[in-house]
């Protein structure tokens, strides 16, 4: 069978220290190539590649997967994730190896699962496009080296171009017990959302996780009592203290009279 169609790119350092990006059309055996002028700041990192996933990096992900996560993902999902245009799927690559990869998907707020629709204020919520992460990861003998900083820096840089203004907040879930991913997290700016009790089920054993959350483009959560609170005191400092109590009987006639109204 044919391979499935894909685009694929691979950046690389040139002589500055910075990368080009050359965008390459993977099409069964047949490799066609042209430029496309990116620049991307790998100056410690100058020996790492990026490029994104093509099918037949298959095993090799599927391999990686298996050792960094403990769930069983069907074949499927790597044959998406590898050919399926769907997915931002970032591989870095290390002396022809692949040593990292992010795999996020850019999705319709509606699309969300009920567990996390609360994640974005709700005036925010029908024209607003979401990205979610869905596996990162770092062989082990190369971790604590940036590579993963690396990798969700091009996702962020990818999702807050101004094309994709409407992406709000990225996101995704990790296992409450991984503390390295946690931290990883915590760094990167990402905050808890929430606590996802029974959330993964792995080897017939229920584990609890955590959604965590990065607000982008002007994305935020939605107002809770103490943001109302915040905004009411803001409100009545900046009025100064002599007009509160206008401000206040201005506020009472006013419910006053609609209430009249409404009789
Ligand atoms: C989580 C993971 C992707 C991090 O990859 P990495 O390439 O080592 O991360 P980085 O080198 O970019 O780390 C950046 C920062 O994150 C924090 N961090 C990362 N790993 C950490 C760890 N094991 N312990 C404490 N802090 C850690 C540190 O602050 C680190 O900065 P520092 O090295 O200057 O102290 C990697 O540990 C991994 O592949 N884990 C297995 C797969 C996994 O659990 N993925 C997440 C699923 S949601």
């Amino acid at each position: 069978m044919a391979a499935p169609f894909n685009w694929y790119s691979q950046q690389q350092v040139d002589g500055n220290g910075l990368c080009c990006e050359v965008t390459t059309e993977c099409n069964g055996n047949e490799n066609t190539s042209k430029h496309t002028a990116v620049t991307v700041p790998l100056c410690i990192l100058a020996d790492v590649q990026l490029r994104f996933l093509c099918p037949e990096d298959l095993e090799e992900v599927r391999t990686l997967c298996e050792d960094w996560f403990p769930i069983d993902y069907p074949y499927t999902w790597y044959e998406e994730i590898t050919s399926s245009s769907r997915f931002y799927a970032l591989a870095a690559v290390y002396g022809g190896v692949i040593i990292g990869l992010i795999v996020a998907e850019i999705k319709p707020y509606w699309k969300v699962n009920k567990e996390d629709r609360g994640i974005l204020c709700s005036s925010l919520d029908d024209e607003s496009l979401v990205g979610y992460i869905l596996s990162l990861g770092v062989r082990r003998a190369y971790r604590r080296n940036g590579i993963a900083s690396l990798l969700l820096e091009q996702l962020l840089a990818h999702v807050t171009a101004p094309e994709r203004s409407t992406v709000k907040v990225v996101f995704l879930h990790v296992l409450s017990s991984n503390a390295p991913a946690i931290l990883f997290y915590q760094r990167c700016h990402f905050r808890l959302h929430s606590f996802l009790p029974y959330y993964y089920s792995i080897h017939g054993k229920c584990k609890d996780g955590f959604t965590y959350v990065l607000y982008v483009n002007g994305g935020h959560a939605p107002w809770g009592l103490w943001d109302w609170m915040r905004h009411v005191a803001g409100a009545i400092v900046s009025l100064g203290p002599c007009r509160v109590p206008h401000w206040i009987w201005q506020r009472l006639l006013w419910a006053a009279t609609l209430l009249s109204y409404h009789r």
